[in-house]
């Protein structure tokens, strides 16, 4: 089946594989009144990509304020032939959590003759729209989707990938989303079962001036705003809530201690509201958090990524070192 408009297929018929995990899908209500029942509250962040969330986040990326995306893409230009390098001929592009369309796009052209990508995402239509749309346009490439949750580990042995070195790449700083000892078990989760000569190619936001870092998580537009208040929409729409949105604003902080930006919904008033029937309050100034962003310096990424098993062999900065791609490599000794 094709969409006329666009010509491009709406089905996975042409992938090469489809492996579905049937990951358990999350239960929106049980961990939003969960997490309102903590101190501090908390959202998951996994929710904030609905519709309007996905979109607002797609203009989010594009803000002036907000320099990750444009300096990766800058950097994936830029040393495109020193990839190309590493990765050697044949290589197999393995993406956990595909959604860096663009991205993904400016590492196969980097590459020059990669042989395979896997697109890996909990989302099966994300996934498969995405997969589908890649092999549209690599349909010399082996294009394969894995439905499935990444943050328990990659098992890519039963396959059906071409031969050669895998490159596991994890752009968009989405490391920073997890907290330490998560994102050292995410790590060490792709480290498992690879071979000599696989690689992780993954980006990495670094610690900056404050104000820096506030204003991308803050844009003047609101574009960010909207996207942090649209989790409260979505309460209210998807699970019969009451929240009175107008009388919540969003905060970005950046956390010292634990290098890392803070999202919360800060409350101008006391407020009470109701979740399918259960009751919530919460007092004038009180914080609902809902992402963390964390934020590395070389030496704090180093010790990341050896406490997950692996070594830096290379990394690629920009002219302000606001942002660092590494090309990890197990560590045979570890
Ligand atoms: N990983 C990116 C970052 O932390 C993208 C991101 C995730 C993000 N959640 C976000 C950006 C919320 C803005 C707001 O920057």
């Amino acid at each position: 089946m094709t969409d006329a408009a666009l010509g491009r297929p709406t089905t996975h018929a042409n992938l090469d594989f489809f492996d579905d995990q049937h990951p358990p899908a999350g239960d929106f209500l049980r961990d939003v009144v969960s997490g309102l029942k903590r101190a501090p509250k908390t959202i998951p962040p996994v929710y904030f990509y609905d519709r309007k969330g996905s979109a607002l986040f797609d203009q989010i990326t594009e803000a002036q304020e907000y320099y990750v995306t444009r300096t990766e893409l800058g950097l994936l230009d830029a040393i495109a032939p020193e990839l190309a390098e590493r990765a050697g001929h044949g290589a197999v592009v393995v993406e956990p959590g595909s959604g860096s369309s663009v991205k993904i796009r400016k590492l196969l052209d980097a590459l020059g003759d990669p042989a395979g990508y896997v697109g890996l995402d909990i989302s099966r239509d994300h996934l498969l729209d995405a997969c589908a749309d890649l092999k549209f346009d690599y349909p010399e490439l082996s294009i394969g989707a894995v439905c499935g949750d990444f943050t328990s580990g990659l098992d890519l042995d039963h396959l059906p990938l071409p031969q050669g070195r895998r490159v596991v790449f994890f752009p968009g700083s989405t490391i920073g989303n997890f907290e330490p000892e998560a994102a050292r078990s995410v790590l060490a989760g792709f480290r498992k079962g690879m071979r000599r000569g696989d690689a992780v190619l993954i980006g990495a936001d670094r610690v900056k001036a404050a104000e820096t870092l506030v204003a991308a998580y803050d844009d003047a537009a609101g574009i960010t705003a909207q996207f942090n208040l649209n989790l409260l929409t979505r309460i209210n729409r998807e699970l019969d809530g009451t929240i009175p949105v107008e009388a919540f604003t969003h905060l970005s902080l950046w956390n010292t201690e634990k290098s890392r930006i803070e999202m919360h919904l800060e409350t101008t008033r006391k407020v009470s509201f109701s979740i399918k029937g259960e009751h919530f309050e919460m007092e004038k100034g009180e914080r609902l958090h809902t992402e963390n962003s964390h934020k590395f310096t070389p030496q704090a990424f180093g010790k990341l990524a050896e406490t997950a098993g692996f070594q830096i062999t290379q990394s690629w900065s920009d002219a302000d070192e606001f942002f660092t791609l590494y090309w990890l490599e197990p560590r045979w000794d570890a």
